[in-house]
């Protein structure tokens, strides 16, 4: 941690809200690889946006091409990965967009993590509401996921092509509490969304 830094005073998040006309949050995808997560945060992004709230997707392979480009797939590299999304989704959120993620994000430690950053009370402005963080288990049973194989990884991972894939040779911590859970294989894009868009209205995050 650096020293000599000092937290800078700026807008409260319910101004902020109150000028964009709506709440900010991150939306947090998890789930093997080629279980859906992509696919289903695509859509729910351009239905929200088509409903006219800004929003915005984070995707494991795009943001290593950039921002965690250092990084593997090692446990440490995954914590790490996950730690830089977390910050970033939260300042997405503040800004009062609905942030996306997806990312495998496979141990449970990590999501915990990523959700108490976004339930930290903000320095400057103690009394802002936190950032409503929810939780989407992408659920697949990795057979069907091997079965399904899109980018032909869990082959290659088979044939030791790739090491510590999850699901094959590394972990995946199935999310024990998550708000909203979805099992891929018998639900349809479309109705994924759904399941999400009421679940949001529901709780009044959608105004
Ligand atoms: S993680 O575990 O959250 O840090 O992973 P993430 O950043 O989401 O990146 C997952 C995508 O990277 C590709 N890929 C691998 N996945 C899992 N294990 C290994 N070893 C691996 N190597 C490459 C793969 O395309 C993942 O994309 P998705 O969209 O999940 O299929």
């Amino acid at each position: 941690m650096a020293t000599n830094i000092t937290w800078h005073e700026g807008l409260s998040r319910a101004e902020r809200n109150t000028y964009r006309k709506q709440r900010g949050m991150t939306i947090w995808f998890t789930g093997l690889s080629a279980s859906g997560k992509s696919t289903i945060a695509t859509a729910l992004e351009q239905h929200l946006l088509h409903l006219g709230f800004a929003a915005y997707r984070l995707d494991g392979d795009n943001v290593r091409f950039g921002l965690n480009k250092d990084l593997g797939f090692s446990e440490r590299d995954r914590n790490e990965n996950i730690r830089r999304i977390a910050e970033v989704a939260k300042l997405f959120a503040d800004s009062s967009t609905i942030a996306l993620t997806s990312f495998i994000s496979p141990y449970r430690k990590d999501r915990q993590t990523a959700r108490e950053l976004h339930a930290a009370p903000s320095p400057a402005h103690p009394d802002d509401e936190p950032l409503p963080f929810i939780e989407v288990f992408v659920d697949i049973p990795v057979e069907e996921a091997e079965k399904r194989d899109p980018k032909g990884l869990y082959k290659k991972a088979r044939e030791g092509k790739i090491p510590e894939f999850t699901g094959i040779s590394a972990p995946y911590e199935e999310p024990e509490n998550a708000e909203i859970r979805i099992e891929t294989v018998k639900t349809s894009v479309e109705d994924a969304v759904k399941q999400i868009v009421t679940y949001l209205e529901e709780r009044g995050l959608l105004k």
